[in-house]
């Protein structure tokens, strides 16, 4: 079904813009012209190559260089621009990621008004469209061009001779907000059309941002690991990353997008859609991996039935398929209502419900000691998932819905990570029991508990055991102090044999301690202890965010530890200092010196301190020329078992370093994994200092090179 053997070369528009128009007026006069003009000439081998590899990669999926090819084509680019500001581009692949954050969006009226669609629930009703369709036009078979309707944001894209130079979301279909800066970090939309084929000179794309499922599990286990909230399902999730207002952070969070429509004024249109579909292919973008044309109305309705087999197993979310009228010139035809077109309608899929009972509604206790109340279900198939469990949120949910032990109720899964109970589906002459009433005191540790807006808290903080695992497993997570093999399950051993009483006692542990454990021998437990110790020297950030600060995830860790610079500084914060930092809100500001107010926080971490743990500084791990890798060079080979490579290369950038594909005199160390390359040979040969997994682990907590490995 794919499309991209139709790839065909549009002859309609007149102009074809010249390839270096973007770069040409951007001439710098600071240098002499000779070099100038050498330097330009490399930016455009880089900036085509890149776009290119882009292409191929993003949009085909049949990459042609490994990444660490594409990496250094990239390095080149940003060294380049970095050294000639003003021969840097705003079509350059390095705009991608970058910008200041924005206070907020500016707003956008829409050269063309993007229309919204009238959506069919069955089959009866999408003949029906038909036939009004067939009369108005006094046609037998108007013919229609049938896509999926992906689950995402609507987008206006414009491109300028070839250049994408505004986006924006549909808003209320008028205005919208200019989100170019987020667009421009999607991967799969070229900054430049593709070269070599004409297109309008003015161009506006419509398309949908969209989350695939895996970069969406991805990254909602990489917001768990660092403490912050997931999203609950893909479309929240795209919607929360193209409204952010930090380019940086949309930049971390894998969108993509797919274009199926285009105006342009003043030029001539090809005269039927799917046509004009593959005219945005042919410019290079990215078009619905489906797409059928339909004679008539019951080629439509097959592609329905099948796309709705597919639906379970695609690597993303569409709810329904849209179909329209293909040619051009029957919709002018047909005309527009004030919000939709009369020319095309979605037909949704069913939802994903299906109707099961409650068989007991238990209570979870997570890290915070907020209660979630949890529907237990009589096991039910929903699209193609075996769901038992289902989240009823907070007591007054519960309350609204009126959910009780026995009820029969209705349970969606709409991509989402844990499916929710919609509502009770009341069955006549069916005995209810007695009203879910939210507990007095905690099911773990029997503190008594507290209502806090919706939420209700467990009081006990860490004489909950429950509170207790969630902070330990949070505390050693990636994103705070990164303590490998310190999991869940040997969390909870801990706790159940009464190890560990709060965060500091995990510095207290011995090879006797975990030779308790189940799974635990000499070498485990002497390998753990190694990692705890590790752990001792931690980056300002990361230790804030694995204390468990209530709404002080990533970022805000990163906002205070470059403020404050240190712990003790940040202890003796007023609430109206926090205030004053632009990204600190109220409840952050108050939420932070409550936590340093509280006693017990303190003497865990007096304790903590009297046990070895010392923060980083931040100026130390920040400022650039503090960072103790700048300007090294590194190779990795072979495979290391602890760090995935992107881990691996993105702590030695994180540092300051490098990472090359090639060994040459230039490296500074060679890292090498189980069953390395040739690489190891070669850096051999050239003498380069060799690290082990080991080694290369132990230095990148430390920050510090061992004295063994860089005196080889
Ligand atoms: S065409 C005037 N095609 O569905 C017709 N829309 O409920 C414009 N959508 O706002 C829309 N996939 O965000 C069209 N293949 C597709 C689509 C699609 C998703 C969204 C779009 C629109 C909404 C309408």
């Amino acid at each position: 079904m794919g499309t991209k053997s139709e790839v065909m070369q549009p002859n309609l528009f007149e102009n074809n813009p010249d390839e270096t128009g973007a770069e040409s007026s951007s001439n710098s006069p600071q240098f002499p012209a000779v070099s100038s003009s050498k330097v330009q000439r490399r930016l455009k081998e880089l900036k085509q190559a890149i776009r290119r590899h882009d292409d191929l990669y993003y949009v085909q999926s049949r990459p042609k260089i490994s990444d660490a090819n594409y990496d250094e084509l990239f390095r080149e680019l940003q060294a380049l621009e970095n050294q000639y500001p003003d021969l840097a581009t705003p079509d350059s692949p390095t705009q991608r990621v970058g910008g200041a954050p924005l206070a907020q969006f500016s707003k956008v009226t829409h050269e063309f008004p993007l229309l919204s669609l009238d959506s069919e629930m069955d089959e009866e009703s999408v003949l029906a469209f038909d036939q009004r369709v067939r009369r108005e036009l006094e046609l037998n078979q108007p013919g229609y061009s049938a896509e999926p309707k992906y689950d995402g944001l609507s987008v206006a894209l414009t491109y300028d001779n070839g250049i994408f130079v505004r986006g924006a979301t549909r808003g209320n279909g008028t205005i919208g907000e200019d989100v170019t800066h987020n667009l421009r970090t999607i991967r799969t939309l070229p900054l430049q059309l593709r070269q070599g084929v004409t297109y309008p000179p003015h161009l506006v794309v419509r398309g949908e941002v969209f989350m695939r499922l895996p970069d969406f599990h991805t990254l909602n286990r990489r917001l768990t690991e660092q403490g912050e909230e997931p999203f609950a399902n893909p479309r929240n999730a795209s919607s929360g990353t193209l409204r952010q207002l930090d380019p940086a952070i949309t930049s971390t969070r894998p969108l993509t997008i797919t274009c199926y429509d285009f105006m342009s004024s003043g030029v001539e249109r090809p005269s039927t859609h799917f046509e004009a579909v593959t005219y945005l292919d042919s410019w290079g973008l990215p078009i619905p991996q489906f797409r059928r044309h339909c004679p008539s109305i019951q080629e439509a309705l097959e592609f329905h039935r099948e796309m709705l087999e597919q639906r379970d197993v695609l690597p993303f979310e569409i709810d329904g398929i849209v179909i329209k009228i293909d040619r051009f010139d029957w919709r002018t035809a047909l005309g527009e209502k004030s919000r939709s077109p009369r020319w095309a309608i979605a037909f949704k899929f069913p939802p994903r419900k299906e109707l099961t009972k409650v068989q007991a509604i238990a209570m979870s206790v997570g890290r915070t000691g907020a209660l979630t109340p949890i529907a237990l279900l009589d096991p039910v198939e929903i699209g193609g998932v075996t769901v038992s469990r289902a989240s009823l949120h907070n007591a007054e949910e519960v309350a609204r819905k009126d959910v009780r032990v026995g009820d029969t109720v209705k349970v969606e899964r709409a991509g989402d990570v844990i499916p929710d109970v919609v509502e009770r589906v009341p069955v006549p002459g069916e005995e209810r029991g007695t009203p879910f009433r939210p507990p007095t005191t905690c099911p773990v540790c029997q503190s008594h508990t507290i209502q806090e807006g919706p939420i209700l808290y467990c009081t006990g903080q860490t004489v909950c055991s429950a509170q207790l695992k969630g902070s330990l497993e949070h505390f050693a997570s990636k994103g705070a102090l990164n303590i490998e093999g310190l999991g869940k399950k040997t969390v909870a051993q801990l706790v159940d044999k009464g190890l560990v009483k709060n965060l500091s006692d995990l510095y207290m542990l011995g090879v006797d301690d975990l030779l308790q454990l189940e799974g635990f021998a000499k070498k485990s437990a002497t390998q753990l202890l190694g990692e705890i110790e590790k752990s001792k020297n931690v980056p300002f950030a990361r230790i804030l965010i694995g204390l468990g600060i209530r709404h002080v995830g990533t970022h805000i860790a990163k906002v205070l530890a470059k403020k404050f610079v240190s712990l003790d500084n940040l202890m003796r914060a007023t609430e109206e200092e926090l205030l004053q930092i632009r990204d600190i809100g109220p409840e952050i500001a108050a939420s932070v010196t409550h936590f340093f107010q509280e006693s017990r926080n303190l003497k865990v971490w007096q304790h903590m301190e009297s046990l070895g743990v010392r923060v980083q500084q931040e100026a130390t791990v920040l400022m650039p020329h503090a960072q103790p890798l700048t300007g090294k060079i590194f190779v990795l080979t072979g495979t290391l078992k602890g760090y995935p490579r992107q881990e691996a290369k993105r702590r030695i950038e994180e540092l300051g370093g490098r990472v090359t594909s090639h060994v040459s005199k230039q490296t500074d160390y060679l890292v090498a994994g189980e069953d390395p390359g040739s690489k190891y040979d070669s850096a051999t040969a050239l003498g380069v200092p060799i690290l082990d997994e080991h080694e290369f682990s132990l230095f990148m907590h430390s920050g510090n090179l061992l004295s063994s490995s860089s005196d080889e």
